[in-house]
């Protein structure tokens, strides 16, 4: 059995280990050489500290920035700025998209951190929110809807457990999840990177996703990166479901529904928070003082560090030194920034600003010095000075291995919600005579992984990644003697035993994603109607990353399923289809009868299908 101990338990164990070296070793003469900093044997709290003393205003405010790749036009800013971290933001690779180049261009950027006085090592972060999904090669894993609807937190544990490794493959030991927003307006663009619109729920899964990237602890750099959960807090309750908007309502309703998953998340160990975009009753949270420091540092006892949403900062005010200066005095400690030299609210203007701010007394060193600490503490816990650079090629080789993509395929199967399923057309049989198979979405494994895969938007087609379509898993799932006929537009259908159409959504993440009609596409609906018209009986698969208003395609619909956003393991949802699995799916959110209830985001009258529910065979 292995026995896990928490942030402050590990923190206790940290003093108890160096005092009994202290101890047990006697005098340590040669030791006093190497400054306290650089003696892994020493408390963390100590060696934090005694970097702190050796470090100049310059070298402090350098810690509390995090430039992107893309802004950074010269490598070697990073060593004249002293910059804390960096990060690939959605759209920020390196030239070439593989796992080789992309370790290769982390390095290069850390070996430039090297370079500075103090050698202290560079943070790299990437959204990781369902897989490694910014690198070609890796496993997609369903988008959190997927996983919510599991209801299963050790396999989401498990889930980016596998992340982690594969982005310890890449050398990269930090990823922007998990997204722990508990989304109750499903016009939301970002629904899907929602576990559900319970805070239950979102508190299980939240706990179990820091613990797969975790790991047992910080330190293993082979099988555990930093967590972020994000985006603190109300980031899934805007009005009308506007990205970025205002969160309205009284602090009760706040705290009741959107701050249990922070708290599920701190308990797990989760060392870095991210600031939401959006606001609370008008007020910017990067600029919310009361619920960044009072609530979440005091309050909860949040001993990590928060970083700033991307360029999350500018919104507070057009005066960006303003904007520094409240954003750092509210409590976020690295700030995340998309520009460079030559861009307005650059890093170089950030660090400049804050550094004007100190000078004038209006941002006070004991914050600069807190938020410093609460980095260089992560980065300590972490074993990045013993370890910066990524050097297991065995993880590398491990990226994308069958291993990998057998947990996905668990997951995919685990997600599907089945929501109709009349005269037990389902499961199919293996060696059904003649399937059709129709629509666009079964032969697209960009479709099948929606955004934030290779692209930020994600995107159609091959523009992704390897794996297994579902068409592509439905012909390896059935017998020799069964004859799959794909026909896209379910034109031409004779003689079919059943035909499966899988339709949905197209790709989208934040911004694109808004919605104020949650109709499946008519186009989708003629389809299934013609399909229908085969007199087939019809089994709709629906992509989508969030629940759409079906409209006939039920009706015309034998078997209906929810498939949500699987992934590359298409396999998983063949799985479910030919009954290798039985369906255990249940929805993570309530499914809205019509668009009207949907745009009003009113559930009060009957749903469609309320939450949980979901059948099996
Ligand atoms: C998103 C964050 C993401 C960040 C970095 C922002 O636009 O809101 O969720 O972590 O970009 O890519």
């Amino acid at each position: 059995m292995t026995i896990k101990f928490n942030f402050r338990q590990r923190c206790i164990f940290n003093c108890l280990a160096a005092l009994s070296i202290a101890f047990t070793a006697g005098p340590l003469v040669r030791a006093e050489e190497v400054p306290a900093y650089l003696r892994p044997n020493l408390p963390i709290d100590t060696r934090v500290r005694d970097l702190l003393s050796r470090m100049t205003l310059d070298e402090k405010i350098g810690q509390m920035v995090q430039a992107d790749s893309g802004a950074v036009t010269n490598a070697a800013d990073v060593q004249k700025y002293a910059l804390g971290a960096m990060l690939s933001g959605g759209n920020s690779k390196p030239p070439e998209n593989n796992p080789a180049a992309w370790s290769k261009m982390v390095d290069e950027y850390e070996s430039w951190a090297l370079k500075t006085r103090l050698k202290i090592p560079l943070l790299y972060g990437v959204d990781a929110v369902h897989g490694h999904n910014d690198v070609i090669g890796t496993v997609i894993f369903p988008h959190n809807i997927g996983l919510g609807a599991t209801h299963d937190p050790a396999l989401v544990e498990e889930a980016e457990h596998v992340t982690a490794l594969e982005m310890a493959g890449t050398g990269i030991r930090w990823s922007f999840a998990p997204c722990i927003a508990v989304a109750q307006d499903e016009r939301w663009g970002r629904t899907y990177e929602s576990f559900g619109q319970s805070p239950g729920l979102v508190s299980e899964m939240a706990a179990a996703a820091v613990r797969g990237f975790q790991g047992r602890e910080l330190s293993d750099r082979n099988d555990s990166v930093l967590a972020c959960a994000k985006h603190f807090i109300g980031d899934g309750g805007t009005e009308d479901g506007v990205d970025q908007g205002d969160t309205v309502g009284d602090e009760a309703t706040l705290r009741k529904l959107y701050l249990p998953p922070y708290r599920a998340a701190i308990r797990a160990g989760v060392e870095c928070i991210m600031v939401s975009y959006s606001s609370w009753n008008g007020e910017k949270m990067h600029a919310n003082k009361y619920l960044l420091t009072g609530v979440l540092k005091q309050e909860l006892g949040f001993k990590g560090f928060l970083v700033s949403d991307d360029a999350g900062i500018d919104q507070i005010s057009p005066d960006y030194q303003d904007a520094v200066e409240t954003a750092v005095n509210a409590g976020v400690d690295l700030a995340m920034i998309p520009r460079g030299p030559g861009e307005t609210n650059s890093y170089i203007e950030f660090i400049q600003d804050l550094k004007a701010s100190v000078a004038e007394g209006k941002v006070p060193l004991t914050r600069i010095d807190d938020a410093v600490s609460r980095i260089l503490w992560a980065k300590f816990e972490m074993g990045l000075f013993e370890h910066p650079y990524t050097d297991d090629p065995a993880l590398t080789a491990a990226i994308g291995s069958a291993a990998h993509r057998q947990v996905a395929r668990r997951c995919v199967r685990e997600s599907l919600v089945l929501l109709k399923n009349e005269n037990h057309v389902l499961p199919l049989s293996k060696t059904i005579k003649h399937l059709v198979v129709v629509g666009e979405g079964a032969d697209d494994l960009g479709m099948q992984c929606g955004g934030w895969t290779i692209a930020w938007q994600g995107g159609m087609g091959a523009v992704t990644t390897g794996g297994t379509t579902i068409l592509a898993a439905i012909r390896r799932a059935v017998s020799p003697e069964t004859t799959v006929t794909y026909s896209p537009d379910a034109g031409g259908i004779t003689n079919a035993d059943a035909v499966v159409a899988v339709v949905g959504e197209l790709p989208y993440a934040e911004g694109k994603g808004n919605a104020t009609e949650l109709n499946l596409d008519p186009g989708d609906a003629a389809l299934v109607e013609k399909a229908k018209a085969s007199g087939a009986p019809v089994v709709t698969i629906l992509l989508s990353g969030r629940p759409l208003i079906p409209g006939s395609a039920l009706d015309n619909s034998a078997a209906f399923i929810a498939a949500w956003l699987p992934g590359t393991e298409g396999q998983g949802v063949a799985d479910v289809l030919f009954g290798d699995c039985r369906p255990t799916g249940k929805l993570p959110r309530e499914w809205p009868r019509t668009a009207d209830q949907a745009a009003a985001n009113d559930l009060t009258g009957e749903p469609l299908f309320p939450l949980g529910f979901g059948l099996t065979y």
